[in-house]
């Protein structure tokens, strides 16, 4: 039996919008792709799944607890009230900067220049992990683009202070965003795996391999 069988999966998915009026919003590419495959396989393997989703551009799968959360603060709300979760899988690309200001209605057209001002959000994963829990696995995403990208990887890991990163180079059209593959380096305490490129499904079912070797050595199986 897995070890993930009946333990609490919590997966963030898709990209926050973030309203400038009451049409408009700054967002990103994000589809929820990787953050759908995780959430399926995970259950799959018998856990008991939550999908934070913002703004999925594909179907959430069966048998999963689907909460909608299309801010970064609606995310960050809904992920730390559930930062008990046996997993965390932060595949969600929430955004950085806010509009300062929302317009409430929609801005009309004019002769003058627009600046908007942006504010920062919250960082949810560093949120999650400041606050010590015995056992859990959290598992960032590194999204980077160029030659210096994994090398950032590295300093996100440490410095978000997750168990696992994983790191992919959305520089590469083939992989990563829109793509139903991907291609990654899963970077821990132990080293770094290169896992090949591959349907985003055989992906997700390496991560969950690596979160599940670490939940045994945590103490474990339920069984
Ligand atoms: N993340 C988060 N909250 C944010 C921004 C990012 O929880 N406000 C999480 C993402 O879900 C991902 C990880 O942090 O798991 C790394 O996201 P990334 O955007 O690569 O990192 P940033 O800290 O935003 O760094 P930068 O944009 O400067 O590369």
């Amino acid at each position: 039996m897995s070890v993930l069988a009946g333990r609490s999966v919590l997966v963030t998915a898709g990209g926050t919008r973030e309203p400038i009026d009451a049409v408009r919003f700054v967002g990103n590419r994000s589809s929820g792709r990787m953050g759908t495959a995780l959430a399926a396989e995970a259950r799959r393997r018998g856990a008991d799944v939550t999908l934070i989703a913002a703004n999925l551009s594909v179907e959430p799968p069966a048998g999963v607890e689907v909460v909608e959360a299309p801010t970064a603060a609606d995310l960050a709300r809904e992920t730390l009230r559930r930062a008990d979760s046996d997993v965390v899988l932060m595949t969600a690309a929430v955004a950085d900067y806010r509009p300062a200001s929302p317009i409430e209605g929609k801005r009309g057209k004019d002769d003058r220049p627009w600046q908007l001002e942006l504010e920062p959000t919250e960082d949810v994963l560093r949120a999650l992990t400041a606050a010590t829990a015995n056992g859990r696995v959290v598992v960032g995403f590194a999204a980077e683009t160029g030659v210096d990208g994994l090398e950032r990887a590295r300093t996100k890991r440490t410095s978000k202070k997750v168990d696992l990163l994983v790191y992919n180079d959305v520089g590469d059209p083939d992989i990563g965003f829109e793509s139903s593959e991907n291609e990654v380096v899963i970077l821990s305490d132990e080293g770094e795996r290169h896992v090949r490129r591959a349907p985003k499904e055989r992906i997700a079912a390496e991560i969950l391999d690596d979160v599940e070797r670490l939940l045994g050595r945590h103490g474990g199986a339920t069984d």
